[in-house]
């Protein structure tokens, strides 16, 4: 694990963004490894990154004809055309603007009538897929990761959660009213992080430093779920300034 530190939001942005191009543009698809894995977060932090995705596809830089995507989570009881879903999210933010075959697009799917039984096939299709070649992640002010919230067993892989009262009042600012945040998720897990090649977690601004301390600086425990990738030899904290104690 390493922390890398840069003095703007900006700058965060173009290095992780800058990381997923060269993966991207350096992948040679072949018959036992068509696709470049990606795991992706939604949240405010990442959306300076997928604006830089966007802008290298506009360029030609890069095509995600050969890139296969596995979103972090979604809201249980949010329709994909809801406004707060991840899955609008990640259309609006990325995937409308890109060269993505749409089946090449995974995302929790927080509607299924057997969320146990859709758990197990997102872990299925990912190790199906070769595994994570890079997840980029968010934290929580929690020290959470996807939604693992703190004392989320390490070893969990994609499951159903609910939401601790931290993470909704977070989160409610994207909604009218705190009632109408949804209090439960369905999230890769712990496990499903630890076991991608590379994890790159951005953590812009000073509600996050409390939670990169922990995660960074304090023993590895449940209590800050992304203190396990400590023992993760290709994880990546990018913080600003400001989330830097
Ligand atoms: P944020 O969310 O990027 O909107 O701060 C991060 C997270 O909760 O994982």
């Amino acid at each position: 694990m390493k922390v890398i530190s840069f003095e703007t939001v900006s700058e965060v942005a173009d290095y992780a963004a800058g990381e997923m191009i060269k993966a991207i543009k350096t992948f040679v698809p072949t018959e036992a490894k068509p696709y470049l894995v990606l795991g992706l977060p939604t949240g405010s932090t990442p959306i300076p990154v997928y604006e830089r995705l966007v802008q290298a596809y506009n360029n030609g830089d890069i095509s995600f004809k050969n890139v296969k995507t596995f979103n972090m989570d979604e809201y249980v009881g949010l329709t994909p055309d809801h406004p707060q879903s991840y899955h609008y999210f990640m259309q609006e933010n990325l995937f409308k603007h890109v060269d993505i075959h749409p089946e090449n697009i995974n995302i929790p799917d927080g509607m299924a009538d057997d969320i146990p039984a859709f758990c197990r096939a997102y872990e299925m299709a990912i190790q199906n897929a070769g595994g994570i070649d890079i997840q980029l992640a968010g934290i929580g002010e929690n020290g959470h990761l996807a939604f693992n919230e703190p004392n989320t067993p390490f070893d969990m892989p994609t499951h159903e959660q609910g939401l601790t009262q931290s993470t909704i009042q977070a989160n409610a600012r994207f909604f009218d009213k705190i009632e109408d945040v949804p209090t439960r998720a369905v999230t890769i897990g712990l496990k499903t992080i630890f076991d991608a090649r590379r994890v790159i977690v951005l953590a812009t601004g000073p509600k996050k430093a409390e939670a990169i301390r922990l995660a960074t600086q304090a023993p590895v425990s449940v209590n800050c779920p992304a203190s396990m990738l400590q023992n993760h030899e290709y994880a990546e904290f990018v913080c600003d300034k400001a989330a830097i104690k």
